[in-house]
């Protein structure tokens, strides 16, 4: 009998470079930040970055743990030019949007194939999703509110600021 499953772990193979496209997507939007002189809304950027990393990692030891043989291959250049602060939270959360439907297609995948080990590693990610793409419609929905105000938004650029990263920006 063929093992279903095995589709399924390409599909998680591929989604580690999903995670680490959106890893790339983030540094882009933070690079582009750092520039324009937003160093909160760059350090917010870059923890996010760190986030989908830990995802690819994560995604990474589940297929290690059920003895796959990971490909690793080239991710795309990423975005780095943008028009404004909207724009870049515009595309966090297209990306995100994206991410989400990648995941929902591979958890569908695995529950007709009764790949359950998958399922309940892609139950953590689907639920992980939901609370992004709520933090990315809320942080564009504010940053939209405040756009025209210079003032307001380098408020807003320092309160991004006070996010705490998982690993430390400079190497120690
Ligand atoms: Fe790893 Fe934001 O999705």
């Amino acid at each position: 009998m063929k093992d279903s499953s095995q589709e399924v772990y390409r599909r998680l193979n591929e989604q580690i470079h999903e995670e680490l496209a959106a890893w790339y997507g983030y540094l882009g939007m933070s690079i582009w930040c750092s520039k324009n002189y937003f160093a909160g809304f760059a350090k917010w950027l870059n923890s996010q970055a760190q986030e989908e990393y830990m995802h690819a990692v994560k995604i990474q030891q589940f297929l290690i743990d059920r003895g796959v043989q990971i490909t690793l291959k080239g991710i795309e250049k990423p975005r780095q030019e943008y028009n404004s602060i909207v724009e870049i939270f515009e595309a966090a959360l297209a990306q995100e949007q994206a991410n989400s439907a990648s995941l929902n297609d591979i958890f569908q995948l695995a529950f007709e194939s009764r790949a359950y080990a998958s399922v309940t590693e892609l139950q953590w990610f689907i639920n992980e999703q939901v609370e992004e793409e709520r933090t990315a419609q809320t942080n564009l929905a504010h940053i939209k509110m405040v756009a025209s105000d210079p003032a307001a938004v380098l408020e807003l650029d320092k309160s991004f600021g006070e996010r705490q990263s998982l690993f430390p920006v400079q190497p120690e």
